[in-house]
């Protein structure tokens, strides 16, 4: 059973179960290799990302079709991905039942016909379904009810806008790396080759149609990074000049590590807890024809690796719940849950003062998540500050392309929603 229907079942059911979209496709991809090629790998993601965004209005129609629980998981999950296809996809609705009903008698023959009935009473009653979607939070926005009652609350007046830009599809942002190649140059070569796109900003461009890492017109050679524009604002932020010292204390990937180079000469010590990840900034910084000092270590084991020279700029990215980059990372929004916050905010906090003592006095420290939720952003500034009296919390230019309130970036059709908070040490 190599069909892509039934892998992309097989994977979102692991998400929905609690697994991590990532590992799961990891899995899937390692334990079936010899059925799988790009073109496969591609659809099949294509297919669960879908399946995934659009999972509580798919839920509902199943719901709305069959009232009582179906015992046989995957059968569930088959037809969510198989009324996923039928409703937003692109394939012929009489050859897709057919295959799905042949898949489902594979898993169990006695639920074929069921499967059978439950996809033509769909395709029947689908405009009608379509309509009823309106009548629950949940089915209407796709976001788990917690999560939309928090964005409420949170964004009285953005919240809905915020929902309907994280279930569209993200755009794909690229960052030129300005040490190889000009905007003009690269713009020519996309023109040449036909390809559509827009500019954000004299070194960011989007795509008006995604491309697979390797048709983006060099890529391997390092002229680009893909990256979200809010993402890029970082190295305006940090206020960086030639010569300084810098401290990057959550480095990987390093997407952000490898942009501060591209941009300044400095000295950078890029740190990463994970010794998979830490090899991923290297391997990225090789691609760009960067070097730093990648240290694999944690920031709050400093006798480690600290040489004890305090450093002039720090950014801190933290590990954080992903909440404003979940059209991104699908998963997040079923994966988790409202208590979760907290436990980020406990851990972020920790993190803030054990690097806090390694910068210069003058020094300028860049707080950074990419969460919409206060629990992450304002409170743990207010909390730090709370203990530390040595700080002053500078003001932020940001772009006017930018929608935010605030230092919080607002979801928007340009860039995620991440969170800036610049700390200079008094
Ligand atoms: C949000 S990501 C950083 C993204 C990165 N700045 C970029 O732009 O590509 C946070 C990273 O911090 C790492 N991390 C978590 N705890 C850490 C610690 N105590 N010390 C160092 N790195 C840590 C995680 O493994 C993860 O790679």
């Amino acid at each position: 059973m190599n069909s892509v229907i039934i892998a992309s079942a097989k994977i979102t059911l692991d998400v929905m179960e609690g697994k991590n979209l990532d590992k799961s496709f990891e899995k899937y991809f390692k334990e079936n290799s010899v059925f799988m090629d790009n073109n496969k790998i591609r659809q099949i993601k294509a297919i669960c990302y879908d399946s995934l965004r659009y999972f509580k209005t798919l839920d509902f129609f199943l719901q709305n079709l069959v009232p009582r629980k179906i015992q046989n998981k995957l059968i569930q999950q088959l037809l969510i991905v198989a009324m996923n296809q039928l409703t937003y996809g692109n394939k012929k609705n009489y050859a897709l039942v057919d295959e799905v009903v042949n898949l489902a008698k594979k898993i169990d023959p006695k639920q074929s016909g069921f499967t059978n009935a439950v996809l033509r009473n769909f395709l029947r009653n689908k405009e009608d379904l379509i309509k009823k979607t309106q009548q629950t939070l949940e089915s209407k926005y796709n976001f788990p009810l917690w999560w939309i009652k928090k964005l409420q609350n949170s964004y009285p007046n953005d919240w809905e806008s915020i929902i309907h830009c994280q279930n569209m599809h993200p755009p794909m942002t690229l960052r030129m790396n300005q040490t190889k190649i000009s905007l003009e140059k690269y713009k020519d070569y996309l023109t040449d080759n036909g390809i559509d796109f827009c500019e954000l900003s004299p070194t960011t461009i989007v795509l008006n149609t995604p491309k697979s890492i390797d048709e983006i017109i060099g890529f391997n050679e390092g002229w680009v990074t893909i990256q979200d524009f809010g993402a890029q604002l970082v190295k305006d932020i940090m206020d960086i000049k030639d010569g300084q010292s810098v401290l990057d204390a959550c480095s990987a990937p390093g997407g952000k590590t490898g942009h501060i180079l591209e941009c300044f000469d400095v000295n950078l010590v890029a740190l990463e807890i994970d010794s998979k990840r830490a090899q991923r900034v290297h391997e990225n910084l090789t691609r760009l024809g960067l070097t730093a000092k990648v240290v694999n270590a944690s920031l709050s084991k400093i006798n480690n690796w600290w040489d004890k020279k305090k450093f002039d700029r720090i950014l801190l990215d933290v590990p954080c719940s992903g909440s404003g980059v979940v059209r991104r990372n699908i998963d997040i929004k079923w994966l988790r849950r409202e208590r979760d916050f907290e436990k980020f905010r406990y851990e972020q906090v920790d993190m803030l003062e054990n690097v806090w003592p390694l910068l210069k006095k003058k020094g300028k420290l860049l707080y950074v998540t990419c969460s919409i939720f206060e629990e992450e952003n304002v409170k743990v500034i207010e909390q730090f500050m709370k203990k530390n009296k040595d700080v002053n919390l500078l003001k932020i230019k940001f772009p006017i392309n930018t929608k935010r309130l605030g230092n919080q970036l607002i979801p928007s059709k340009n860039h995620d929603g991440f969170y800036y908070e610049l700390l200079e040490k008094i």
